[in-house]
């Protein structure tokens, strides 16, 4: 396991960010895991279990002066413009996914930082990509600013690894399906509004169509993955900031089922937009072979285990007043 102290989460109040903070507190202690965002209306869990600091990623020089003044020596770089948004604003998504990284990967080889781990996507495939079982290595032809920023980002992150030694680790991750906290603007989004809207109203309007299928993944099997691949043994790593992770496959009309199943008058409504054709952009299922090799990565959920513990989580939350972030 990598030696690494103080962990600073930028983007630390998304979707993922926000869960990833309080597993990374468990395992390293409160104290030990500063969480930051541009934003300041963050889950209040930030701020109540250890130490918040607003930061925008572009500003170089407040991310030196925090990475200094925490004695941080691991990134966690989790701000990110997805991919609907990055579509409405291109040039937002360049600046936050690109520049802002380029000042993460900067301040760690200056400061010599012992790791820094940014996410990739599935959106750095496109449609002359093989859409099933995508390989590892494959043709990396994106066709959305954000499939483009997240190529260009796996490509400095592998440069950063050979030209200065610096350990940098990434993973392509499919969609994530959450409920603690609601998904900032992606194409993916739909899988999660669906549990939603099925429980709150019913009925849900989905924005692409019911034949869409792509990889998607529950957030336990998103903490687990990232975790592991934060501890894995960097030496043994072949491959550096492009790992594919898969977890399980579905088109939204079994996805659509599997609420049914559970919510047995739930209705569905199909009215695409823009956002279907960066899904059909998109694989269907992705090849892991590499990750599964390479740190041992194994998911644990699929549709069904997945669908019963979202639905009975919504509903907690619902009972108890007090829905997601
Ligand atoms: P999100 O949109 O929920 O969260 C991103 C966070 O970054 C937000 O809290 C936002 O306020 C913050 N942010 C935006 N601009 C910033 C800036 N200038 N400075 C500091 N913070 C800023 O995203 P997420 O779903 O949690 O994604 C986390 C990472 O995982 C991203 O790199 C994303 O591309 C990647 N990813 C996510 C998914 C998914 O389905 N959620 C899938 C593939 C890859
Ligand atoms: N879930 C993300 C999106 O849809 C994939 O990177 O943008």
């Amino acid at each position: 396991m990598t030696d690494i102290k103080r962990i600073l989460v930028i983007g630390a109040g998304g979707q993922i960010g926000s869960e990833l903070v309080v597993k990374l507190r468990g395992i390293y202690g409160n104290e030990n895991i500063v969480s930051a965002d541009l934003k300041d209306d963050v889950c209040p869990v930030l701020k109540e279990t250890g130490l918040y600091e607003q930061l925008n990623i572009t500003d170089a020089q407040r991310l030196a002066e925090i990475v200094k003044k925490h004695k941080i020596d691991a990134i966690v770089n989790f701000a990110a413009i997805l991919s609907a948004v990055g579509e409405c604003h291109p040039m937002r998504a360049w600046d936050v996914n690109i520049n802002g990284f380029i000042n993460v990967m900067e301040v760690a080889r200056e400061l010599k930082l012992k790791q820094v781990l940014t996410p990739s996507s599935i959106a750095v495939f496109g449609p002359s990509t093989p859409r099933e079982n995508t390989p590892q290595e494959t043709i990396l032809r994106p066709t959305t600013m954000y499939g483009i920023t997240k190529v260009s980002g796996e490509l400095l992150a592998d440069y950063y690894v050979k030209k200065y030694g610096l350990d940098v680790r990434g993973l392509r991750y499919p969609g994530i399906i959450s409920h603690e906290t609601m998904p900032g603007g992606g194409t993916t989004d739909y899988a999660v509004a669906i549990y939603f809207d099925a429980i709150q109203k019913g009925k849900y309007t989905c924005f692409v169509n019911e034949d869409t299928r792509l990889p998607m993944m529950y957030m336990p099997d998103c903490l687990k993955a990232t975790t592991d691949l934060m501890q894995a043994d960097f030496s043994k790593l072949k491959h550096h900031g492009d790992f594919n992770v898969g977890a399980m496959s579905f088109s939204v009309k079994e996805l659509a089922a599997a609420v049914q199943k559970r919510v047995p008058d739930f209705e569905i409504e199909y009215k695409p937009d823009y956002r279907q054709a960066i899904a059909d952009s998109w694989p269907m299922s992705v090849d892991d072979s590499a990750a599964r090799q390479e740190w041992g990565w194994k998911p644990q959920y699929n549709l069904d285990t997945m669908s019963d513990d979202m639905i009975s989580a919504i509903k907690k939350k619902i009972e108890n007043n007090k829905l997601s972030c």
